[in-house]
């Protein structure tokens, strides 16, 4: 684990005050946004954005926190350079180091990605045992150290029980603060029925992804909405192919990810930084009117009876920084089914994990 390595910390402070013609009048407080496995893969994709104002806005200054093992701290150096090289107005300091309480200290943000990416050939639940540690950690670090407003989004993988257990971990921090990325699915799902109907994917609306991160995920299409052919259609006669939206498309969603690892020998890097974004912009600035997302929240008190104690994948609408599961949508027979094999597996995870850490 980071914490437990040699100590280093290296505090490059990067571009000067905001561009005062972008940004007249009073400036925003800097928030600290953390990003762990910063030298990795997804970081390397997801900072420049994070950096250049795409999530938390254009007039919002930010301090990155970048953590990373101590063996990849010389990589994190030459990451620290580029940024400071892009020269971006909002970036105003980023710290690098491989000891938790620097970089949890003061938390606005708390992004975790870093822990171990699985090969071709396994499941995501196969990592369970190789990452969870690292997420009880630095739940317990996130305890310590970070704002108790801090909102934590776990990428992770498996990535809902890892948030489970940085939560369970976190008993200061409101359980609500915690959520893990199932956005990378609900863009796939988006963005294939888009291509079947010839439309771009901001033409098409409200997919869910029920559950878990995982290949018992279930994107549900039955609340989507397909803007074309001058008015919003149902997402069942927009397509004209019901075998389809019920069999190819529902596994080509759920294996979507083993998928782009076969092609790339490399697990899915460039989609999941830009799903992140769009997570994390949606958890600041709000999700727009009529429109939901999904994302993995805590279940307890949900009306879909998915069991309690899980964060589980559930369609939600986010404003003033509070998400709030989309209630009352009809679950015919099909989706419950599927609603609940993908609960049966997080259960699963949940006993293991809680039975290898003890916690
Ligand atoms: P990567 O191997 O390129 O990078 C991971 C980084 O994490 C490495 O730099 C590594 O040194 C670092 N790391 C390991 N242990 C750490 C610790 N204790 N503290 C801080 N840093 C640590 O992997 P990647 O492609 O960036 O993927 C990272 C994770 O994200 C994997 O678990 C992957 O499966 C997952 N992922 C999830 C989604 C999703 O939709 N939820 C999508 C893509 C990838
Ligand atoms: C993805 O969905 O692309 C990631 O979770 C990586 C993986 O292991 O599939």
């Amino acid at each position: 684990m980071a914490g437990a390595h040699r100590a280093i910390s290296r505090r490059i402070r990067s571009s000067g005050p905001a561009d005062k013609r972008a940004t007249p009048g009073a400036e925003s407080e800097p928030i600290r946004v953390l990003v762990t496995g910063a030298a990795g893969q997804i970081a390397y994709s997801l900072l420049f954005s994070i950096a250049k104002g795409d999530v938390f806005g254009k007039e919002q200054p930010v301090v990155l926190l970048l953590l990373d093992i101590t063996p990849m701290l010389p990589v994190l150096d030459g990451v620290v350079m580029e940024l400071q090289d892009c020269a971006l107005p909002l970036l105003r300091e980023v710290v690098s180091t491989d000891k938790e309480d620097v970089a949890f200290k003061d938390l606005d943000v708390a992004i975790l990605v870093g822990s171990m990416p699985r090969r071709d050939g396994m499941e995501r639940k196969d990592l369970l045992k190789a990452n969870v540690a690292i997420f009880k950690s630095q739940g317990a670090a996130l305890e310590k150290y970070a704002k108790k407003t801090v909102k934590v989004l776990v990428v992770g993988n498996p990535a809902n029980t890892n948030c489970l257990i940085a939560a369970k971990s976190a008993p200061s921090i409101p359980k609500e603060n915690f959520s893990c990325l199932t956005r990378l699915d609900h863009n796939r799902a988006r963005s294939q029925v888009a291509m079947r109907c010839g439309v771009p994917a901001t033409q098409v609306k409200n997919v869910i992804i029920w559950g878990n991160h995982s290949s018992t995920q279930y994107p549900d299409v039955h609340h989507c909405l397909v803007n074309m052919a001058g008015g919003e259609l149902g997402c069942f006669e927009a397509v004209k192919d019901d075998a389809w939206l019920k069999g190819d498309f529902i596994a080509t969603v759920q294996q979507r990810g083993a998928a782009v690892i076969k092609a790339r020998k490399l697990s899915s890097a460039m989609s999941a930084a830009k799903a992140i974004c769009d997570h994390m912009r949606d958890i600041w600035s709000g999700t727009p009117e009529g429109e939901f997302i999904s994302m993995g929240v805590y279940s307890s008190g949900n009306s879909y009876k998915v069991a309690e104690d899980l964060i589980y994948s559930f369609p939600v609408q986010i404003k003033d920084k509070t998400w709030k599961i989309v209630d009352g949508l009809a679950i015919n027979e099909f989706s419950k089914s599927k609603m609940d094999a993908t609960a049966a597996e997080l259960i699963e995870e949940r006993d293991t994990a809680v039975a290898f850490l003890g916690v």
